[in-house]
């Protein structure tokens, strides 16, 4: 929670406001409430440390931008989903990371290693699980348009298909009945028809949407189900959105499947899994009220179980794939503050060195972020200014109306809550190379992702013989 003591009132106009107060990390508040990592500290230099490692020395040993992820933070949300699963769900439960929000191989490992599973939405990802040694029992393949050469990737590996249309279904059936001697395992992706309150880009459980069956389809999907002996489906799927603080969708959305999957028995389908989707949301700003993870999990649990209780049907599997906010709050970016330009009357820009290609967000959908100068976390927020990124985009603005201290070139500046789908949407809009990435934990930095170079920006490009002159080709 963000401080409210008194002894602590003086600090609420500086960027130690942010500093979840907490007593123990024993008992860890649930990070997705927090805007802070959960080790975020400000030391005796007045430095902000997260995981042990003061930013600004972070940031002179690897450069700017800087993704840094708190592993204590990431680790602590995996256990709350999985402990509370464990505590509110009677039957058998798995809690899978959507790793579109984050992929990358020590993120994977870390995950993997906290017993959680994997929704993979590409070859790209599915390949990335795998060569983080994840065990293809607990990886779930989506996706609204898989190729066939994906499709047979995924049959190869022996994980969980998610059937999205019926295009996808009968590919499925086929490459299933050549490629594979046991038959695939498979869930029904359905459209669940309810509407929550997030951007309409991230929202998909609503009819008009390019996800999934529509209920209508259903019967003849069970149908052709039944019939097909190299498809095994176990169980259905929904996923109603993204950055979702209420709670009603979730608990609408649990008995709409619960009714599915009584249907889908009556078809004779071996289903006994139902996987609830993701979408609980985290706090980017003091605004943002999101429920803790264990309120969210008891909600869907009951949800499930008094659904399971009314139609006289045992306890399914139940299934949970959140992303952001397993991931979101452990990584904040650490950027070097450059030029300045006041507009009198207007406002005051203040650019850092990266922007849109490293957090396409702001861009995208408007999304609003908090930032603290990392090396003077007391100084008294004294200013209003634009966070302006480097690209030559006027709607490049990291952050408008930000409340800083006064800054100067040359600062730290960390942007808070950038761990689910930042790196993820990078680009190299402007030829600029994505950022390096460390993990932080307990006073030691390791590199996770190396910072691209000039030379990796043009190492896939080809030049065809004919655009090289003469001189050049006879060097
Ligand atoms: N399962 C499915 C099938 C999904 O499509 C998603 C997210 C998730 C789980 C995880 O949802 P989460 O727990 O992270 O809310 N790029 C957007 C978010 C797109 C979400 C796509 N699907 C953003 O930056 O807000």
């Amino acid at each position: 929670m963000l401080s409210t003591d008194s002894s602590l009132q003086n600090l609420q106009n500086t960027g130690q406001r942010y500093i979840p107060q907490i007593s123990s990390l024993e008992e860890p508040p649930s990070p997705n409430q927090e805007l802070l990592p959960l080790t975020a500290r400000v030391n005796e230099d007045d430095n902000l440390e997260i995981g042990g490692c003061e930013l600004k020395l972070l940031v002179e040993q690897y450069g700017s931008p800087l993704y840094v992820l708190d592993e204590f933070t990431l680790r602590t949300a995996c256990r709350q989903y999985r402990d509370s699963f464990a505590t509110y769900y009677s039957g058998e439960s798995q809690v899978i990371y959507a790793s579109k929000a984050w992929s990358c191989m020590a993120v994977c490992r870390i995950v993997d290693s906290e017993g959680i599973g994997f929704d993979v939405v590409s070859g790209g990802e599915l390949y990335t699980t795998l060569k983080a040694g994840v065990s293809t029992d607990k990886i779930y393949f989506h996706g609204n348009n898989k190729s066939v050469p994906e499709l047979e990737f995924a049959v190869e590996t022996g994980c969980t298909i998610m059937i999205d249309n019926w295009l996808e279904l009968k590919t499925l059936a086929e490459i299933a009945s050549k490629q594979s001697e046991k038959p695939v395992s498979v869930m029904v992706r359905l459209t669940p028809g309810i509407e929550c309150h997030t951007h309409e880009y991230i929202r998909t459980g609503h009819l008009d949407s390019k996800f999934g069956f529509d209920p209508n389809q259903l019967d003849e999907v069970f149908t052709y189900l039944a019939g097909q002996t190299s498809l095994n489906c176990i169980g259905l799927h929904a996923h109603i959105g993204s950055q979702i603080f209420e709670r009603q969708p979730h608990q609408d959305l649990a008995e709409v499947l619960v009714e599915w999957l009584k249907k889908a028995q009556e078809y004779g389908l071996p289903v006994t899994t139902l996987n609830v989707g993701g979408g609980l949301g985290i706090r980017y700003t003091e605004s943002d009220d999101p429920p803790s993870i264990s309120e969210w999990v008891k909600a869907v649990s009951d949800a499930v179980e008094s659904a399971c209780n009314r139609a006289s049907l045992p306890l399914p599997k139940l299934i949970a794939e959140p992303g952001r906010s397993l991931v979101g709050t452990a990584c904040v970016t650490a950027y070097t503050v450059g030029s300045r330009k006041e507009i009198p009357e207007f406002r005051t820009y203040i650019a850092v060195d990266g922007g849109m290609s490293d957090n396409p967000r702001p861009i995208t959908y408007q999304s609003v972020y908090r930032a603290v100068i990392a090396n003077r976390m007391s100084a008294p927020l004294t200013e209003k200014v634009t966070v302006a990124g480097k690209h030559c985009e006027s709607g490049d603005v990291v952050i408008k109306d930000a409340s800083l201290p006064t800054t100067e070139s040359g600062d730290i500046l960390v942007v808070m809550d950038t761990g689910a789908y930042n790196y993820s949407m990078a680009s190299n809009y402007n030829r600029i190379g994505r950022p390096a990435a460390v993990v932080v934990y307990e006073g030691e930095a390791n590199l996770i992702i190396e910072r691209e170079t000039y030379q990796n920006l043009v190492e896939r490009d080809r030049t065809p013989e004919r655009l090289v002159n003469k001189e050049e080709q006879e060097e």
